[in-house]
């Protein structure tokens, strides 16, 4: 049974001509991992505000554990929120300032200890119990924000952007040790981000939302491999995927510019007939060199000229220019192409996408 529900879920803020949530509808389940991404401004805060409580819900319903949650006090909600402008007390050591929320329950002496001793373990502070957030480095300081949550025992997580204020290193461990906290907590989690990776690394379902309207929720495979249109097909992954204009005739793609290739057969049929100008899209680790890859493809093989090359460490990104646009295949760091070699190359069909050049919806998805 569904954990957490948004039935119709709107948000129009007073004076607003627009509501800025426009009917999200979710289940989530217990323990799951949700994130929430889209970029700035897309009404990711404010629909986790709405689960908080702190936010008035206008349109729609809101249920957490079967309980409408409406009308419902935010500390009468079991949940417990991280933001990213976590403020400590700055007077208060690390002990105190994790406890403090318990002391404000009137739980007892001992029981406050008791739970503190436990975050702080589970967090890794032991080091640091006496000392006071000015003397802590931000992910020590961000341990300590996360410590305040934990203690309170809640069923529910809420977390808005919580590692934002951190440097990229510190990001990406504190990723690890969040994830290893919730298989560890078992607490069912929303987390907002706008940072693509940390969604696909942590959640184990994605929502994406842009404009206030969820444009897809699922699994992050699903989106990385199979995006509903072209906004998640672009917003996930990195490098971003390449994009062509392209105009479908019989089995034939047009580029802009001349070049052309016949459809593979099991695209075709996904494309379900459809016809005309689109957008095709592929991305740039389905744009193969191989021998064998090009072997597969017969003689529907593209060339270009590389103009740009980035060394990762662990693969290159080869630019080159086709079909009227800048495009980037990602190719392994074996790989010796350089600057002014001429590519041969072609797509894995399984991989290509075609997309509405107005809703832009994923013809081979929809
Ligand atoms: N208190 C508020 N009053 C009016 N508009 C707001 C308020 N808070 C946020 N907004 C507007 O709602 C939209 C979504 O904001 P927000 O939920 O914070 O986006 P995100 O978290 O995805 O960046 C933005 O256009 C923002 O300006
Ligand atoms: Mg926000």
């Amino acid at each position: 049974m569904s954990f957490i529900t948004f039935k119709h879920i709107c948000k129009r803020y007073p004076g607003a001509e627009t509501d800025t949530v426009k009917d999200f509808n979710m289940e989530i389940e217990e323990k799951e991992f949700i994130a929430f991404v889209g970029p700035s401004g897309c009404g990711k805060s404010t629909t986790l505000r709405m689960v908080a409580g702190f936010e008035e819900i206008t349109g729609g319903e809101l249920y957490i554990g079967g309980k409408k949650m409406n009308e419902v006090a935010p500390r009468d909600r079991g949940i417990a929120m991280v933001f990213q402008n976590y403020a400590l007390y700055p007077h208060m050591t690390v002990e105190k300032n994790i406890g403090y929320g318990l002391k404000n329950m009137k739980l007892p002496a001992d029981e406050i200890k008791k739970k503190v001793d436990w975050a702080i373990k589970i967090l890794g502070l032991e080091e640091y119990r006496y000392r006071k957030p000015k003397n802590l480095s931000g992910g020590q300081r961000q341990r300590v924000a996360l410590g305040r949550a934990i203690v309170k025992d809640q069923k529910v997580f809420l977390m808005d952007e919580p590692l934002s204020n951190l440097d990229a290193k510190l990001r990406v461990s504190m990723r690890t040790e969040i994830s290893k906290l919730h298989r560890e907590l078992g607490a069912t989690t929303i987390y907002v981000t706008h940072d693509q990776v940390e969604a696909m690394t942590m959640a184990d379902r994605i929502v994406i939302m842009k404009e206030g309207v969820v444009q897809q929720a699922g699994r992050p495979m699903e989106l990385y491999d199979h995006p509903a249109n072209q906004f998640v097909a672009g917003f996930i992954g990195s490098p971003q995927m390449n994009f062509f204009d392209v105009t479908v005739k019989g089995d034939q793609m047009e580029f802009s510019g001349g070049s052309h290739m016949t459809i593979p057969a099991e695209v075709l049929e996904k494309l379900k007939g459809k016809q005309g100008n689109m957008v095709f899209g592929i991305r740039g680790e389905d744009i193969r060199m191989d021998a064998q890859s090009l072997e597969a493809c017969g003689k529907e093989q593209m060339k270009a000229v590389i103009t740009d090359t980035e060394v990762m460490g662990n693969e290159n990104n080869l630019y080159f220019t086709f079909g009227g646009a800048q495009a980037v295949a990602r190719v392994s760091k074996y790989d010796l192409h350089q600057m002014g070699d001429e590519i041969t190359f072609t797509f894995v069909p399984s991989k290509m996408h075609f997309f509405d050049r107005e809703t832009g919806v994923n013809y081979v998805e929809a």
